[in-house]
Parts: C-alpha cells; sequence; structure tokens
C-alpha cells in the first residue's frame, strides 16, 4: 500500500499569520531560545516562559487555518493510501483545516503538563506559575510543548511510519533541527521518494529527490492535486 509521511513546520502555518522561527523576524531573532525554550530557562523564569506561550496561545487560537492545511486533510480524505502528517508546529492548524491522522512530535499549546507526575490536561488560555496540577495537585504546570534538551514525543511510532513510507514530504521547516532534520535520510533508507516544499530551498534541500519552492497555500494544493490526480 502506498503511504505518504508528510513532515510539516512553522511555513506552513506563515500564511495564516503566525511567525516562524528562524526567518528574519521571526521568533528567534525577538527571544532568546535558552530563556524561553529550555527546562532551563522555564527554572530561572516561569513567569517569562508563560508569558512568551501564552502570547502564542492567544495569537494561535486566532489564526484561521491556510489553503495547505485544507489540501493536507484533503490528501488524507481521498488518497488510495494512507496518509500520515508528523507536525512539529504546537499551533492546531492542521486539527482546524481538518486533518484526522496527525502526530503533533513538539507538542502543543493547547496543552498543559505536570512536570512533577506526568499528567496531562487542556490548558487555559492562560498559564500562570504555581498553578496546580489537577491529577498530584502540585504547583508545577508546564504548557505541553518540547523544549530543546528534551526528547520530543511519540518517535517510535514516526520511526515506524518513515520505514514504511513510500513517499516522504517535509513542508515549511528549515531542517535545522534534529531528530525532524535526519526524517528524510531514515525515509529515503526505506525506499521512500522524498519531495521538499518550502519557501527557499532549506538547509536539507540537497537530500530530496524533488524540491518545490514558493509559498505553501500555492505549492501544496498544487501537489495535492497532482497526488491525487
Ligand atoms: N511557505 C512555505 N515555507 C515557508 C513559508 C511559506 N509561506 N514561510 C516561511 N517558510 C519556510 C522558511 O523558508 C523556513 O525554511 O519555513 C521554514 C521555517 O523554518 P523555521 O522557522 O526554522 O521553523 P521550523 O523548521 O518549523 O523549526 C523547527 O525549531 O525552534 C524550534 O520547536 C521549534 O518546531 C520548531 C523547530
Amino acid at each position: 500500500m502506498e503511504k505518504i509521511v508528510i513532515l510539516t513546520g512553522a511555513g506552513i502555518s506563515a500564511e495564516s499569520g503566525l511567525g516562524t522561527f528562524r526567518d528574519e523576524d521571526g521568533l528567534w531573532a525577538k527571544h532568546r531560545i535558552e530563556d524561553v525554550a529550555t527546562p532551563e530557562g522555564f527554572a530561572r523564569d516561569p513567569a517569562l516562559v508563560h508569558g512568551f506561550y501564552n502570547a502564542r496561545r492567544v495569537q494561535a487560537a486566532e489564526a484561521p487555518p491556510n489553503e495547505a492545511h485544507k489540501a493536507l486533510a484533503r490528501l488524507q480524505r481521498d488518497f488510495r493510501g494512507e496518509v500520515v502528517i508528523v507536525t512539529q508546529n504546537v499551533d492546531s492548524l492542521h486539527e482546524a483545516g481538518g486533518a484526522q491522522n496527525l502526530i503533533h512530535m513538539h507538542g502543543t499549546l493547547a496543552g498543559a503538563l505536570c512536570a512533577a507526575c506526568g499528567h496531562r490536561w487542556t490548558s487555559p488560555p492562560e498559564m500562570v506559575v504555581g498553578e496546580r496540577c489537577p491529577a498530584c495537585n502540585i504547583p508545577s504546570a508546564r504548557p505541553d510543548v518540547v523544549w530543546f534538551g528534551e526528547m520530543p514525543y511519540h518517535m517510535d511510532a514516526i520511526y515506524d511510519h518513515l520505514a514504511s513510507a513510500t513517499l516522504f514530504a517535509a513542508i515549511g521547516t528549515s531542517g535545522q533541527v534534529y531528530p525532524a532534520a535526519a526524517f528524510v535520510h531514515e525515509a529515503r533508507m526505506s525506499g521512500a521518494q522524498t519531495v521538499e516544499l518550502n519557501l527557499a530551498p532549506s538547509d536539507g534541500a540537497s537530500s530530496f529527490d524533488q524540491v518545490i519552492l514558493g509559498p505553501a497555500s500555492e505549492t501544496v494544493p498544487s501537489w495535492v492535486e497532482g497526488l491525487l490526480g
């Protein structure tokens, strides 16, 4: 059976109004990764970190899915084989666009996680310092997002999918963050065809069989039309 595994990054949500990380004027030009996206940063200044994610949660909740998110959901519905989306994004725009088979490898802004007992629940719009876990009552609630130095979620399932992929696509990701940046190599080893769809060639562009350049809201729908014939 044909199986498409699609990795998405911040570029797919850019045209929904959400900033990317490493583009000019991206999030990492305005905030220091070590301050807002590491466990050490959270231990040092939890209010700063909550403030960063609260702002992004509000922004993400207001953003609409764009034609790229919708096209991938259409592909999942209408393709003759299996289509798995693995996203590095913590927004919920794939879900809002209708995606079904979706893995959030870097967690989600919609979730809260207890750093003490591992319990997960739906995040309130604003998380505050000292918020208690509903399961163990310890005040160690944190956003359920994967920070630098932490292991991304669902890696066993993702590697299983890559091992049986016949086509691998990376959409809107700069290829600078591992392990996601190495998925193209895993897919190639499994014999999958590989394609990158990005605004400009990513760091790993030479590892792909095909590179399609342009804004995701245009390239993704036409790529999907091609696959659906
Ligand atoms: N259409 C397609 N691609 C786009 C668009 C667009 N409209 N706008 C920007 N891009 C591309 C950029 O050219 C860039 O290659 O999207 C990519 C975004 O790269 P990054 O900002 O590095 O985002 P991403 O690859 O998702 O980052 C990976 O880094 O900080 C962490 O955890 C965070 O999940 C994130 C991870």
